[in-house]
């Protein structure tokens, strides 16, 4: 870091710096994570909000992999106009044929196609020799440009590749008529030095590197994703691979946030921008953790709930001082705003649109009446109603929009003269209401043995989270709850939140949310409400 007497202001850009490519992959390497399983409706809204944020390439999904990754991508193709959109394949005729069809309506159309390269991954996933290997490259970036002009190759566990070996392979990506080379560190395994070097000899090796445009692709296992991802950019590349929040595979991906940011920050070690507009971070963050149901770490770089929060004395006494004495950049530069109390019982449905166009949310007119509704009633359970709580309000009712199963009443019997007892009821779909009866080991259990009755399922608890959305003794319980099915082949885990003033209400509506998400996704719901 060079030393300067005065700190840098925040938000900062050097002038005629290089264009730096984002290819968000949250719909693909994200959704990909256990628990992470978006629906069809949440990819939509996702890609919408990544093309107004300013990503230059969504990867939409892996086109082979399911129905409904298929037709996810193929609408997100028609829909997304100025942004390319990438569908992702293996190397065999039909991945990539599969892949081409769904990208084929793109305004510009990607495809994204890789294939394994380390001795490792050759020999016990792929059981090929290397020249089979790269006999499999030539075809398969060949077929691939058959269907579109921009094709992407990328080198599976690249960073554990011989790197003569490598430069091999992506000569033969690049003369069967690649434009990206994306070479990934796909066990988060390199350190930034080696990931640099990496890249600088193939791009010094490989004729027609000159070509191309490199990519980089890093996961998190050592906690380096972000630091490799930018050693890359230092050493030539113009594509950064990532997610929000970071989410993907295992300890997951480089975060988006943190590479816009760092490269928007500190201009001076990273002369480049990127065309993200930064203050739609926090939403974007807010969006895909209520789609995904994923919490955000709270001291999660850039979009954390604490990331620019001052407790200590110190520091507290710092900022008023001067806001740069602790402050690398500002709250706003991400859309992060300052006010924290908002609203009463008092406010109107115009305050209550503004509010929530201040925050960032446009919601449509059904959604906007729901959410007022539900605003309304919490303020009159609740004295203050603070920007986290109206957020905790539209994010639930985001994800629960397509919810078919839903809460209508729940009492609890709990306390020390068990048995704890909840008596629920449940609109099953259409209006149709059902009552039950069930006794549980807490109420918890309790309240879960009564949706167990109304909805019987074969899931299991995987994760029962609770955390207070506010301050105070009347703060809304946020409950996540992720299930895991393994009646399922390969078995499926999805999670979901909700909130609410009451602890056990809230555990009521994240356990039944994350069954709809479950129901819908295998295309159950029907069969298991007639059941
Ligand atoms: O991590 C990885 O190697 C990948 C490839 C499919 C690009 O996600
Ligand atoms: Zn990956």
């Amino acid at each position: 870091m060079s030393q300067q007497a005065e700190p840098r202001g925040a938000d900062e850009t050097t002038a005629n710096t290089e264009r730096v490519f984002i290819f968000d992959t949250t719909l693909r390497d994200g959704e990909q994570c256990p628990g992470a399983t978006m629906t069809f409706e949440e990819k939509l809204e996702v890609a919408d909000f990544l093309e107004a944020m300013g990503v230059d390439i969504i990867e939409a999904g892996f086109p082979i992999a399911s129905e409904g990754d298929f037709h996810a991508v193929s609408e997100i193709a028609k829909r997304i106009k100025k942004s390319v959109v990438c569908g992702l394949s293996r190397a065999g005729e039909n991945d990539i044929d599969r892949a081409g069809e769904a990208v084929k309506h793109a305004a510009r159309p990607r495809i994204h196609t890789f294939l394994s390269t380390s001795p490792v991954h050759r020999k016990h996933k792929l059981q090929k020799s290397a020249e089979q290997v790269l006999e499999m490259v030539q075809f398969q970036v060949t077929r691939a440009r058959n269907w579109v002009a921009d094709v992407e190759w990328s080198a599976e566990d690249a960073t554990r590749t011989e790197i003569d070996y490598l430069c091999r392979c992506v000569e033969t990506a690049i003369k069967a008529g690649a434009t990206t080379i994306n070479l990934p560190d796909t066990v988060g395994y390199a350190t930034p030095e080696e990931y640099f070097q990496m890249f600088r000899t193939v791009m010094e090796k490989v004729p027609g590197s000159e070509k191309v445009i490199f990519s980089v692709h890093c996961h998190n296992d050592l906690g380096m994703a972000v630091a490799n991802s930018l050693a890359g950019v230092k050493a030539g590349c113009r594509q950064v691979e990532c997610t929000i929040n970071g989410i993907g595979e295992r300890a997951g991906n480089a975060a988006l946030e943190e590479i816009v940011m760092a490269i928007k920050t500190r201009g001076d070690a990273l002369p480049y921008h990127t065309n993200i507009e930064a203050m739609m971070l926090n939403r974007a963050s807010k969006l895909v953790a209520a789609a995904t149901s994923f919490p955000v770490q709270y001291n999660k770089a850039i979009v954390g709930r604490n990331a620019f929060a001052h407790e200590s004395g110190i520091h507290q006494d710092g900022m008023l001082k001067h806001t740069q004495t602790y402050e690398i950049m500002t709250p706003e530069s991400v859309g992060v705003s300052k006010t924290s109390l908002v609203m009463g019982k008092h406010s109107g449905r115009n305050a209550f649109r503004s509010k929530l166009k201040e925050m960032g949310y446009e919601l449509g007119e059904n959604a906007l009446e729901d959410a007022f509704n539900r605003f309304k009633a919490l303020a009159d359970r609740k004295k203050h109603v603070y920007d986290e709580d109206l957020e905790a309000l539209v994010d639930e009712e985001i994800a629960t929009a397509q919810d078919r199963i839903k809460v209508v009443a729940l009492q609890v019997i709990a306390g020390t003269m068990g048995p704890q007892s909840a008596t629920l009821t449940l609109d099953m779909g259409g209006g149709k209401h059902e009552t039950v009866h069930a006794t549980g080991n807490g109420p918890v259990d309790a309240t879960f043995n009564a949706i167990m009755k109304l909805v019987p399922h074969k899931a299991k608890l995987a994760l029962y989270q609770v955390h207070a959305v506010t301050e105070g003794t009347d703060a809304q319980a946020e409950v996540s709850v992720r299930l895991s099915d393994e009646s399922d082949a390969g078995g499926r885990a999805v999670t979901a939140r909700a909130a609410d003033p009451d602890t056990l209400v809230a555990s009521a509506k994240a356990y039944l949310s994350a069954l709809n998400k479950l129901f819908a996704k295998r295309g159950r719901l029907h069969a298991q409400m007639g059941a």
